[in-house]
């Protein structure tokens, strides 16, 4: 198996009295894809927040490639935020700039390249969305399918190590779900690590090395997606079975 990429140790978080995490551990290890599946408001999108320090958890460790990054200031998590991407649970595209401009826009807040350098950057990575040539599009002219793949697009554009999905595929139809998943497929083999949150199993059993399940704080399954499917685990048997309705 290959090294260890990012580490959550007895990850506690409560808002107010309720408990969200109580003792959550977890590892992704390079280049693996794994899936965070759970009920609605077991905390998955929590989870995805404060990995990224979007929220501050009340006990635990998160590493990163060994080092801790939780409790990090605003700064000092900059170069963290780079090598975790983070996809927003809606795409959250500016909705009054274009396509270019969305992509790019990382690329003009962290780095010096030159404009040509960075119209060439997004140039390749239209390409890799199966949108090429589409700069001059505002997000309005798009499907809500490929306002995904831009909001990927952009996740993507500093070369992270790590990307978060937060439901990719949810409110998709199945043409889009599947050019999504795809894309998703793409970045894998190019070695990148991700955390796929989803309600939609289908899709984290084609894509994810490992299946996770959140149940009442807690990491209630944590193996393969063969292992999943066939559990006998009275919760994941009662988690499947309620996504089928
Ligand atoms: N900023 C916040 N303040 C207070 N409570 C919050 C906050 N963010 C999330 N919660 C609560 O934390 C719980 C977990 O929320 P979360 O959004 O992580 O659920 P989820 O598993 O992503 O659900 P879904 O599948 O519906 O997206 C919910 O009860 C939610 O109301
Ligand atoms: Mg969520």
């Amino acid at each position: 198996m290959n090294e260890v990429i990012l580490e959550l140790k007895n990850i506690h978080k409560s808002f107010g009295n309720n408990t969200i995490h109580s003792g959550i551990n977890l590892t992704l290890h390079k280049g693996e894809s794994l899936g965070l599946l759970g009920g609605s408001g077991t905390g998955k999108s929590v989870l995805l927040r404060s990995i990224i320090g979007l929220e501050q958890i009340d006990k635990g460790e998160i590493l990163f490639s060994g080092k801790r990054i939780d409790h990090l200031s605003e700064n000092a998590l900059i170069p963290f935020r780079i090598k975790i991407s983070y996809s927003f649970q809606s795409g959250a595209l500016f909705d009054s700039i274009n396509v270019f401009e969305n992509v790019a826009y990382p690329l003009f807040e962290h780095t010096k390249f030159s404009y040509n350098q960075i119209k060439d950057k997004v140039a390749k990575m239209l390409k890799l969305i199966d949108l090429e040539g589409k700069e001059d599009l505002m997000p309005s002219d798009l499907s809500g399918g490929m306002q995904k793949r831009v909001g990927m697009a952009r996740a993507m554009i500093l070369n992270p190590e790590i990307i978060l999905y937060d439901e990719p595929t949810a409110g998709l139809d199945p043409a889009n779900t599947l050019n999504v998943v795809s894309l998703m497929q793409k970045l894998k083999l190019k070695g990148l690590a991700s955390i796929f949150v989803t309600h939609d199993i289908p899709s984290a059993i084609m894509l994810c090395d490992r299946i996770v399940v959140l149940h009442e704080g807690k990491i209630a399954f944590n193996d393969t997606p063969e292992k999943f499917q066939n559990s006998e685990d009275p919760i994941v048997k009662k988690f499947i079975t309620s996504t089928k309705e």
